[in-house]
């Protein structure tokens, strides 16, 4: 069961490996929502620790260096910044976000490995593993290449078939094997590694997440299937070189299993924390009325749900999450985001492309946040909520209760008088909605928390258009007042339940509303729903526009790139064309190849491929007729030299004979380039 009514939480946010910048994707599957409850819990008054840093071990991190030509240590100083800045833009408000790299965090891995050692948790065994003689190291599973025993693909990894996605084992795959460190093939060695043996620990597991029937039913699905399956060992350490050495005698080469240390970087990390901060760290992770929550995405969630729990079992002194609210995946323009297709919007391009508009990706990627299952994000929609919701809804209340106090008020609060029962229901109503945009929030429905938050802003619209102040103002000031009064309690009240989704919104709502006058700030949730917030006469601040309208051109633009990217990215990695059989020079020395300079271009009528060409052979001029249409303008031609094929049999396409083939490169993207010799030569020369 959940815990009821928590004063104090731990909320971590997933270390992801510092590898490569972050996207969308990240945003919205697990540091938004994780943000949008932290801030909501801080403006309730709760003691809250946020977590959360970048993961710096595992192969995802070697092989990156790799493929770099740099150490791994360049690789993750190089992400640690670009990721922190990324999330500090986007204001997302860790209280700390520390790596997995510092002395502090290898001590903590080691400290809490030893524990279990040393009470008898780990179990020894020696296990075969793939070994490179060349290189003179173990392999990780991602290291080895075979044949895929599922679709025969000759490049799968030791750990995966990128072709056709299956999850494999290295000792699946087929032959031939080879090292991706030498290319030799990798022979089996015998290895000693402690293992967590999970299959024992199984009852323990499973009485912990029976008790936790509030789960999302994505979590609790994946675990019990895991469950179901039956729990196997799990090596906790590995022979690499890369990460946290193992705190025993005789293992070098050994460093923790990268899947050990990382959640333990969420306890390294509160301690670093709450040593600046002059805190008690166990609090945090010791006292059984603190709430531990794990934001994090679907492909992490058995480690959080099962084997990290496993360990702090073991270890014994820690409390175990009370709950790990895993997104699913974020698709972008109906395909999956992915980074090495380079299919993703990067937060940091975002924000250098569209700069202040840190609140309209946070509404958008919340709005259609993948909390049940894979959501979408497309520009079209991005423009869309963009201008109908927070321009058309959001904004446009706002900016009418503000423009419309300065007019008629001087841009001070008016007194409220006389209540009619127009204005009593939508006070009424007002009240309520701080409960349910918190409850939603509190059950980690945050799209649904995110609609009542717009619907506050509707109640607003329509409280407009039904009352029309600024025709009443004409006959009845009182009145008039009156409605602008509750149009800005109203106004109060969206600035301060908004903030753990719009921050830098409430932000300057705070500033409109002069908040700093009231010494209301952050914090503030505690009076929302009320109807008093503002007091007469109260100075407000200067009216600014919160959201400005999205044109077709800015959405089209992004559109481009993305598709644009994608095409660089494929024309990278497109190969060059496998060798033909080869030939002898008798096969070669058939061919009559030749220089001649083009003379007349024009485009063959009814074919959008054809050239008609007159090229100066030496002996005279021949008619060439050459499928470069759409690659040439005709005029652009005249004059050229090419090299052409001048004893190919004569052939008649669209009733015109061509008497020979000009010759052409094909470029990586399937454009065309002449070929001239590289100094003019005479016509009719020969190429051999
Ligand atoms: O998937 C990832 O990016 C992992 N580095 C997440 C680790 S979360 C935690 F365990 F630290
Ligand atoms: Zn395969």
């Amino acid at each position: 069961m959940s815990l009821e009514n928590p004063q104090r939480y731990t909320v971590t946010a997933a270390l992801i490996y510092a590898n490569g910048p972050i996207h969308i994707g990240h945003l919205a599957g697990c540091y938004l929502p994780a943000d949008v409850y932290v801030r909501y819990l801080r403006a309730t008054g709760k003691d809250v620790a946020f977590i959360s840093g970048t993961d710096e071990h595992g192969v995802p991190i070697t092989i990156k260096a790799k493929k770099e030509g740099v150490t791994p240590q360049e690789v993750v100083d190089k992400y640690y910044t670009q990721i922190k800045k990324s999330f500090e833009d986007f204001g997302i408000s860790f209280d700390i976000y520390s790596r997995t790299s510092k002395p502090k965090h290898h001590e903590v891995s080691q400290q809490i490995f030893k524990k279990l050692y040393d009470d008898g948790n780990f179990v020894e065994e020696i296990s075969e593993q793939y070994f490179d003689e060349t290189a003179g190291q173990f392999l990780a599973d991602r290291y080895i290449v075979g044949v895929c025993p599922v679709c025969g693909n000759e490049n799968a990894y030791g750990d995966q078939c990128e072709r056709c996605g299956s999850t494999l084992s290295p000792t699946e795959l087929k032959e031939p094997l080879r090292s991706m460190l030498s290319g030799a093939k990798p022979v089996l060695k015998p290895t000693k590694n402690w293992y967590l043996p999970l299959d024992r620990m199984q009852p323990g597991i499973q009485q912990f997440i029976d008790g936790h029937p509030e789960w999302k039913t994505n979590v609790a699905g994946q675990c019990r299937s895991w469950l179901q399956e039956g729990l196997r060992p799990r090596a906790m350490t590995r022979d690499l070189e890369w990460g946290v050495k193992v705190p025993l005698p005789d293992t070098e080469g050994k460093v923790l299993y990268v899947w050990f240390d990382a959640p333990i970087g969420y306890i390294t990390f509160t301690q670093e924390w709450a040593e600046e901060q002059g805190r008690d760290w166990e609090l945090y992770w010791k006292d059984r009325d603190t709430k531990l929550v794990h934001f994090i995405g679907k492909d992490n969630i058995v480690f959080h749900c099962i084997i990290f729990p496993a360990m702090l079992m073991a270890e014994g002194t820690y409390i175990l999450p009370d709950n790990v609210p895993a997104n699913e995946f974020m698709n972008l323009e109906g395909d999956k985001i992915s980074t090495s297709r380079n299919w993703a919007v990067w937060l940091h391009e975002y924000l250098e492309e569209m700069p202040g508009k840190e609140d309209v990706l946070r509404y958008v990627l919340a709005a259609n946040a993948p909390e049940t299952k894979d959501s979408e994000f497309t520009w079209k929609d991005f423009q869309g909520r963009n201008n109908s919701e927070l321009v058309g809804v959001f904004g446009n209340f706002v900016n009418r209760a503000m423009v419309l106090t300065q007019k008629f008020c001087g841009g001070h609060v008016p007194t409220c008088t006389d209540l009619t029962d127009v204005d009593r229901q939508v006070l009424d109503e007002l009240a309520l909605f701080p409960e349910r945009i918190g409850g939603a929030i509190e059950n980690y429905r945050f799209r649904e928390a995110l609609g009542h938050l717009m619907d506050l802003a509707r109640l607003g619209n329509k409280y407009l258009a039904e009352t029309e102040p600024w025709k009443v103002v004409k006959t009845d000031e009182n009145r008039a007042h009156t409605i602008l009064n509750i149009a800005l309690q109203i106004t109060t009240n969206l600035a301060i339940v908004c903030e753990p989704f719009l921050p830098f919104t409430a932000a300057k709502m705070r500033d409109m509303l002069n908040f700093d006058a009231i010494g209301l700030n952050e914090t503030g949730w505690i009076n929302a729903g009320r109807p008093d917030i503002l007091a007469t006469g109260h100075q407000l601040g200067e009216p600014a526009l919160l959201f400005e309208k999205l044109e077709d051109e800015v959405i089209n633009k992004q559109i481009q790139k993305l598709h644009d990217a994608k095409k660089m990215n494929e024309l990278a990695t497109k190969a060059v064309p496998e060798a033909k059989p080869e030939i002898t020079y008798d096969d070669f020395a058939k061919m009559d190849i030749r220089i001649g300079t083009i003379l007349e271009a024009e485009r063959v009528p009814k074919s959008d491929k054809l050239l008609k060409l007159k090229v100066d052979d030496g002996h005279g001029q021949r008619q060439i007729l050459s499928g470069i249409a759409k690659h040439f303008a005709p005029e652009d031609l005249i004059g050229k030299q090419v090299t052409f094929l001048a004893n190919l049999a004569p052939r008649k396409m669209m009733g015109l004979e061509s008497q020979g083939m000009i010759l052409m490169a094909e470029d990586r993207d399937g454009s065309l380039a002449l070929l001239p010799p590289h100094k003019p030569v005479w016509n009719g020369g020969t190429v051999s």
